[in-house]
C-alpha cells in the first residue's frame, strides 16, 4: 500500500488522486443566476444526495486552483441563493464538458452548449431541457471549507420541487437506470456510463444473516474465495444443519483421497433440492492440471503412515484438494445456490477434521 499524507502533496497532485479514489461521482449541471438575472450553467461533480426529509443535496463550487478567485456559480448563489441541479446523461455529455469552460462572467453557458433553458416554477434560474431531472433548489447554506486555491464551497440546497421525463420510469413507478442512462465522472478525463455494465446486489437480511465471522476458519482463510463470496456466505441465515453437511458429504463423495473420487456430476450434487446442474468437467475436477490419483498420494491402503517429504506432499495434497472444493463452492455461489455451497464447505470442514 502506499501511505500518502495529503499535506506532502501540491494541490493539483491531491486533487488529481482524490479524483481518482473518490468515483465514479454523479454530476449536477447548476444553473444559476446573479441579481440582475444573468445566467449561468456549470458542472460540478463534487456532489451527491445527502438527505431524504427534508430532501437536501450539496455540491461544492471550488475556489479556482489558478488564482483563489470564486466560480461564477458560488458567486451567483451569493446573489441569488436559488438554482436548478440537473441530472446528466449519457447524450448530453459533451455539452455539460463544453459549458464547464471558463468563459467571462456574464455569459450563459446555456447558450455556448447548445442547451435549451426552460422556466422554473418556484426559483429563478431555469431548469435544463435535455436532461430527464430537473431538481428547483434553494440554498439552505454555504460552508466555505478552506481558503485559497482548491478550497470547497460546500452549497446545501433543499429539493423544493423534482420534474421527472416519464421515459425514464419503469413499469412499478421506479426511475430505470437503463433507461436513465446516467453519466459519473471519475479522475482525469474519465468518465462512467451508469447503463453499461450494471449490476445489482440485493439488500442485506432484515433477519440479519450469520456473518463472515461464523464462517469455518478455512473458508474465511481461502485462497480462492473472494471478499464477494464471503459476503454473500455470511448474508445466509443460518449455518446448514447437520444433515445437509451429511448429505453434502456422502453426495459430493468427500473423500481423502482426490482424483476421480470426486465424481462430482449434475445429479450428484444436489445437496439440499436444488439442481445445480455441475458437471465434473464444468469443475476441472479430474482436469489434467490437477492430474492428482490416488497412487500419487498414497493415503490409503500399505501406505497410511506418512511422513516426511511423503508428508510435505500429502499437506500439499490436501491444500490441492481444498482449493478444488473451494472452486466448486465458488461456482455454486456465483449460480446462486449459496446454502448449498456452504453445505459443501461445512461438509469437506468436517471432512478433513
Ligand atoms: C464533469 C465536470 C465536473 C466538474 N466538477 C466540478 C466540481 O465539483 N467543483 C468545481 O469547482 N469545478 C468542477 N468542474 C469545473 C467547473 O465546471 C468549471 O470550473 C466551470 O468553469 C465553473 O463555471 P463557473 O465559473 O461559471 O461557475 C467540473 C467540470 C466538469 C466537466
Amino acid at each position: 500500500m502506499r501511505t500518502i499524507e495529503p499535506a506532502q502533496l501540491s494541490i493539483p497532485q491531491l486533487q488529481g488522486l482524490l479524483q481518482g479514489a473518490i468515483a465514479p461521482r454523479p454530476i449536477a449541471f447548476v444553473a444559476t443566476c446573479d441579481s440582475r438575472g444573468a445566467v449561468n450553467l456549470s458542472p460540478f461533480s463534487f456532489y451527491n444526495l445527502f438527505s431524504a426529509h427534508p430532501p437536501v443535496l450539496i455540491f461544492s463550487p471550488a475556489l479556482r486552483a489558478r488564482d483563489g478567485s470564486s466560480k461564477h456559480t458560488l458567486e451567483n448563489l451569493r446573489e441569488v441563493p436559488e438554482c436548478t441541479v440537473n441530472g446528466v446523461t449519457h447524450a448530453m455529455v459533451q455539452q455539460t464538458s463544453l459549458a464547464s469552460s471558463e468563459y467571462p462572467r456574464g455569459v450563459d453557458e446555456f447558450v455556448k452548449s447548445g442547451c435549451t433553458p426552460i422556466p422554473s416554477t418556484q426559483v429563478a434560474p431555469p431548469r435544463v431541457a435535455e436532461s430527464p431531472v430537473q431538481m428547483e433548489c434553494r440554498v439552505i447554506e454555504i460552508k466555505a471549507l478552506g481558503q485559497g486555491p482548491g478550497a470547497g464551497n460546500l452549497v446545501i440546497c433543499e429539493i423544493v420541487l423534482m420534474h421527472i421525463n416519464e421515459g425514464i420510469f419503469n413499469e412499478q413507478g421506479s426511475i430505470d437506470p437503463f433507461k436513465s442512462d446516467w453519466v459519473a465522472r471519475l479522475g482525469g478525463d474519465w468518465y462512467a456510463r451508469s447503463s453499461q455494465g450494471l449490476f445489482t446486489v440485493p439488500k442485506p437480511l432484515s433477519t440479519l444473516g450469520i456473518g463472515v465471522d461464523a464462517l469455518p476458519h478455512s473458508v474465511r482463510r481461502s485462497t480462492v474465495l473472494t471478499g464477494n463470496d464471503l459476503g454473500l456466505l455470511g448474508n445466509l441465515e443460518k449455518l446448514p444443519a447437520p444433515e445437509d453437511c451429511k448429505k453434502a458429504r456422502s453426495k459430493m463423495k468427500l473423500d481423502p483421497i482426490l482424483g476421480d473420487d470426486y465424481n462430482v456430476t449434475g445429479d450428484d450434487h444436489n445437496v439440499t433440492g436444488d439442481d445445480h446442474n455441475v458437471t465434473q468437467d464444468d469443475y476441472s475436477m479430474t482436469g489434467d492440471d490437477h492430474n492428482v490419483t490416488q497412487d500419487d498420494y498414497s493415503m490409503t491402503g500399505e501406505k497410511k503412515n506418512v511422513t516426511g517429504e511423503d508428508q510435505t506432499l500429502v499437506e500439499a495434497h490436501l491444500m490441492h484438494k481444498q482449493e478444488r472444493v473451494h472452486r466448486l463452492a465458488q461456482k455454486w455461489i456465483a449460480d446462486g445456490h449459496v446454502q448449498n455451497a456452504l453445505a459443501l464447505l461445512m461438509a469437506y470442514e468436517m471432512e478433513s477434521e
